[in-house]
């Protein structure tokens, strides 16, 4: 096996023959046993990722700092659980997520609150419970001083947009201006004033997060610079965005150059050595640890090579959204290179040209009832999963040791109907 061919699988995969396992769990074994689409995730890659993380942050900054999960990328109980017991704690952009952190045992403490459409109800929880809210816009500081009890401060930090580029896909650039996401430069001055002046609000710091995805860290530094501009705070949170390969050819910063990247730019610019820095990543964490496994329905062979299988577009909606690159191999021929296979697109079962998993992947001999592997799927895959065409939402299974056990169930068809009135 060519140690390329597995680099976008989890670091707890191996070959045998041909045959892909993940934690020790052989992958063939999975589908017949969990069924097929299934996410299957290597817990040890979480764990190590999350270590990886506070490592870098340790080296870089020191212990005034924390990595908070951005639980959007893959919200799942058990996930945030795992992340939490490796010392990470939570940002949450709405009550379903806040819903599953606790439930995962985070305590308020441990939870950032974000969203630039905060509903009365979720605004009521933060201040119930004390979690500190990342004020988003002017409207948002009028409304969640209401819920604010008496004699009570309400921890805040404010999402600036630092008003740059970044190489990110338009659909998740969140560094330039005239986007729906946090505070201008000129509304963040207002708000700090605004802020300044209400007993109940304790303004910790500054928020940013300048996009998703992103392989060049320039824009990090240069967004610091501009937030330095507002003030100095004792709390800097500078978001997530790391990129990661979703194919052996892509390369990005790894984490400790990312961590070195953004913690030197706040050491050097926000004079934040001695403060507090968090970071977000969300991707990072979890991108790699996951595979999805699918069985192969039909082989079509035409100009193209078109392998259509049992999922698509409901379980992994980025290829449509982003035209986001994955590779796939069918998961007992996995071989050396000089062997490549035929190129051919692996497409989906929804009702749409477009639901292509990957173009142009290279398969060994695809045939009806072969199981396929997509790795790098750990990411905003199952998070973004859905029903279309009636198709149930796989589900997560976590291996480690040899052991396979269900964290999330698959969807069944009962459950299609069970909102029905
Ligand atoms: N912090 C905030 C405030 C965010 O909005 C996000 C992601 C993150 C942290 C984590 O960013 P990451 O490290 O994962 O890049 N569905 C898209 C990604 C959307 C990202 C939204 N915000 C995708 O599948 O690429």
């Amino acid at each position: 096996m060519a140690a390329a061919t597995l680099t976008v699988y989890p670091e707890a995969a191996s070959v045998h023959e041909g045959r892909l396992a993940i934690g020790g769990c052989d992958v063939l074994e999975l589908a017949r046993e969990f069924g097929t689409p299934a996410y299957i995730v290597a817990e040890d890659d979480l764990r190590a990722r999350a270590r990886d993380f506070l490592r870098a942050l340790a080296d870089h900054h020191g212990e005034r700092g924390a990595v908070a999960f951005a639980s959007k990328a893959f919200p799942c109980t058990e996930v945030l659980r795992i992340f939490r017991e490796e010392g990470l704690v939570v940002d949450v952009a709405s009550a379903g997520e806040l819903h599953l952190a606790r439930r995962a045992g985070y305590q308020p403490k441990e939870i950032i609150f974000h969203g630039n459409a905060k509903s009365e109800a979720e605004l009521a929880t933060i201040a119930e419970l004390g979690v500190m809210c990342v004020i988003d816009n002017l409207d948002e500081i009028d409304r969640l001083g209401r819920h604010a009890a008496a004699g009570r401060e309400l921890p805040v930090l404010l999402r600036v947009v630092p008003e740059i580029e970044t190489d990110a896909h338009q659909a998740v650039a969140t560094g330039h201006a005239d986007q729906k996401f946090g505070l201008t430069l000129a509304e963040a001055r207002a708000a700090i004033a605004r802020l300044g002046a209400a007993p109940w609000a304790d303004l910790q710091g500054i928020h940013m997060h300048i996009g998703s995805q992103l392989f060049d860290l320039a824009p990090y530094r240069e967004a610091i610079e501009v937030i330095a501009g507002l003030g100095p705070f004792e709390h800097y949170d500078l978001g997530g965005g790391l990129a990661v390969p979703y194919t052996p050819e892509q390369r990005t910063p790894s984490i400790d150059e990312w961590v070195a990247a953004v913690a030197g730019a706040a050491h050097e610019l926000l004079s934040a050595r001695d403060k507090v820095l968090v970071i977000e990543p969300g991707r990072a964490l979890v991108a790699h640890a996951g595979v999805t496994l699918y069985t192969v329905e039909s082989v079509k062979r035409r100009e193209s090579t078109w392998v259509a299988v049992d999922g698509g577009m409901s379980d992994n909606l980025r290829p449509m959204l982003y035209g986001a690159p994955y590779t796939a191999d069918v998961a007992d021929r996995l071989g050396s290179t000089e062997e490549p296979g035929e190129r051919c697109h692996l497409a989906g079962k929804h009702c749409e040209s477009g639901d292509v998993i990957a173009w142009g992947v290279q398969l060994r001999d695809p045939r009806p009832g072969d199981v396929i592997v997509t790795p790098a799927t750990g990411a905003y895959g199952h998070a973004m999963a859905n029903n279309y065409n009636g198709v149930p939402r796989p589900p997560v299974i976590l291996c480690a040791g040899g052991e396979a056990r269900v964290a999330v169930r698959r969807e069944t068809l009962e459950d299609l109907v069970a909102r029905d009135v």
